[in-house]
């Protein structure tokens, strides 16, 4: 299922994002007994998180099921402010107690890019990441990117190979080269194995990259990546313009 869900500010997209992703979190303990969590980068989702923090703690979710890790990484150490790790410790997981062997950490900013992504990408492969993610929690950049996934961008390889970051590329996670530095990023063969998909976007900014989104449009990487069950848009009514849809998509308008 494809559905948007259009709420009518920032604020309420947080707080009602909050309740739609603990619904999941539960659900996948319930199913599996375990859960794993990606949570975008950016600043969208903070609010939301904090939201989250609240609702899993008052549910008593057992937190050492239930696995955290970011879809992205800028080169940079996890205290720095522009860390995304650090953003989701600050705004979720340390306010809820997650236990640290259940925070999978890029460990960004040492040694070289590409060998930190394969090391990454090793650790996707086995343990309790080897399913894939129950829930994937995705940012939509005002140029269409998710994660830091930039259409055409070097993605930094082992040994020294380069490829243009694209819908296809044939690892699990990788090195991308960007003007503004170097980023860490799960890639679509990764984020597409997600039961569900999330994708988070508020403000009048981001409505031109989320309709090309939702139209498919893959210059916009946003569009490369969809849930193996369940893709949802999760906006506010800046950023979906205004309703209502007649595209013919499900969009509820809350
Ligand atoms: C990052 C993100 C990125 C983000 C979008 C939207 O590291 O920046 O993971 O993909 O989700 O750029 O960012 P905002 O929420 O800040 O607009």
């Amino acid at each position: 299922m494809t559905l948007t869900r259009v709420f009518a500010d920032a604020e309420d997209l947080a707080a009602r994002a909050a309740e739609i992703f603990a619904e999941a979190i539960g659900a996948a303990l319930r199913d599996r007994g375990r859960a794993v969590v990606v949570l975008a980068g950016g600043t969208t989702p903070c609010a939301a998180y904090e939201r989250l923090a609240v609702l899993v703690a008052g549910e008593r979710l057992p937190l050492d099921r239930i696995d955290w890790l970011t879809g992205d990484e800028r080169w940079v150490p996890i205290d720095h402010p522009d860390s995304n790790e650090g953003m989701a410790r600050r705004s979720l997981l340390g306010p809820l107690g997650a236990p640290e062997r259940t925070i999978h950490s890029w460990q960004p900013a040492r040694g070289d890019p590409a060998d930190c992504a394969a090391r990454f990408a090793a650790r996707l492969a086995r343990g309790p990441l080897s399913a894939g993610a129950d829930l994937a929690i995705l940012g939509i950049g005002a140029d269409g990117h998710t994660a830091s996934l930039f259409p055409g961008a070097a993605a930094l390889l082992p040994g020294g190979r380069e490829e243009p970051v694209g819908p296809d590329l044939p690892v699990d996670a990788a090195a991308v080269r960007l003007p503004s530095g170097v980023r860490l990023t799960l890639t679509p063969k990764w984020l597409g194995m997600a039961r569900c998909v999330a994708f988070l976007a508020a403000g009048g900014g981001k409505r031109d990259a989320l309709a090309r989104t939702l139209r498919g449009d893959r210059a916009a990487a946003a569009a490369w990546v969809r849930g193996s069950v369940d893709t949802l848009f999760l906006v506010d009514r800046a950023a979906a313009g205004p309703g209502p849809d007649a595209t013919g998509r499900d969009v509820r308008y809350a």
